[in-house]
């Protein structure tokens, strides 16, 4: 790893977050859940529902808590243990808002409008471009500088918003005193992924591309329903050909849940011209409900439970809490915003 760190600061803390805007889905799930539950027995870990960055987008609010207790029920049922980590509620944790407050004072129009994700949501909803939408990465690199983390798990759509997290840092150390490390997006042994869409055209995403996207509350015959009608195409002419790009993102998909002979019998069907699509999308269908089918059960019945998710969502503020105090207690005396001293 070639973090830089600062002197003092805790060398294993982990931050990540999920917008409560939709039912999670195998992006989530492999872009950023896996890796927390991996992280959590190695690391001092913080996970939260991001629910304001989801009021950058999603003002109407009627469905909010029901998404929150959802986004919370998926992450335990996928591994996440609440008395190892603590698992919150980003409007929980108020010094939030005192950091953003901070680091817009550091963060520059220019760069903020020329964010990837800033682009594409104004293209997508032109008659909502807010202040919050524009300060959406400084608001996520508050969440993360907040608790000095240095690894932060998440998907390559992420990767630009850590950069900026890090000038923001930098920036910060620079102008007042070191404070922040410097963080870093994390994926286990690996590059950061993109789980692609089962249409071949984008990712797998909470709010757009539904047919293309396999969700984690998916029941089996909507797997079944969505992995057959993937496109392909009229298979391979010559041996060892290019794989076009919906048949590499069914090779993709295939990699992620089934065994290592399997994929390999569909590689060799394809590099010899043998393949047959629908056996393969068959395979691929039947691997993700075996893979699905835990998580959805288990997902619905810890939602069953709202006291119990309720405790967990409290115990989870509490430990975020004395984080962000302490990590303030540092910023306001690095600003020298101490005038009772
Ligand atoms: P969000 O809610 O869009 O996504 C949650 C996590 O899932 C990953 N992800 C994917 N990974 C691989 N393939 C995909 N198709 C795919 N789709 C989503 C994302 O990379 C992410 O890790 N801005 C963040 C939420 C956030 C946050 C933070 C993350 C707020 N504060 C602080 C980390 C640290 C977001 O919108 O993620």
């Amino acid at each position: 790893m070639d973090f830089k760190n600062i002197p003092g600061a805790p060398e294993n803390i982990v931050m990540s977050g999920i917008r409560p805007t939709g039912f999670l889905h195998l992006g989530n799930y492999f872009g950023a859940m896996r890796n927390y539950v991996k992280m959590q027995d190695e690391f001092t870990c913080f996970f939260m529902v991001a629910d304001l960055h989801s009021l950058t987008t999603h003002p109407d609010t009627s469905g909010l808590k029901q998404n929150i207790y959802r986004v919370l029920a998926e992450n335990i049922a996928c591994g996440l243990d609440p008395a190892k980590v603590a698992l919150y509620c980003q409007s929980h944790i108020h010094e939030t808002a005192e950091l953003y407050l901070y680091l817009n004072m550091l963060a520059y129009k220019g760069e903020l409008e020329k964010t990837a994700t800033f682009k594409d949501k104004v293209r997508l909803n032109p008659e909502n471009v807010n202040a919050g939408l524009l300060t959406y990465p400084v608001l996520m690199a508050t969440d993360i500088l907040i608790h000095r983390a240095m690894f932060v798990p998440v998907g390559k759509d992420q990767e630009q918003h850590l950069e900026m997290a890090r000038n923001f840092a930098n920036r910060f150390n620079t102008r007042y005193e070191p404070v922040f490390p410097e963080p870093q997006a994390f994926n286990f042994n690996s590059e950061l992924i993109k789980v692609p869409g089962l249409d071949g055209a984008g990712k797998m995403s909470k709010s757009e591309n539904q047919m293309a996207t396999l969700y984690l509350a998916d029941e089996d015959e909507v797997i079944r329903k969505k992995v057959m009608r993937a496109k392909t195409d009229s298979g391979p002419t010559k041996k060892n050909d290019v794989k076009a790009p919906e048949i590499e993102n069914l090779f993709t998909l295939l990699k992620l849940v089934s065994k290592t002979d399997v994929v390999e019998k569909f590689e060799h069907d394809f590099n010899t011209c043998t393949i047959r699509y629908g056996d393969l999308k068959k395979q691929l269908a039947e691997d993700m409900i075996q893979f699905i089918r835990p998580i959805r059960q288990s997902a619905n019945a810890i939602l069953a439970d709202e006291d119990n998710l309720r405790k967990i969502m409290k115990q989870g503020a509490e430990k975020a809490t004395i984080s962000a105090m302490n990590t303030m207690k540092l910023v306001r005396e690095a600003m020298k915003l101490n005038y009772f001293k």
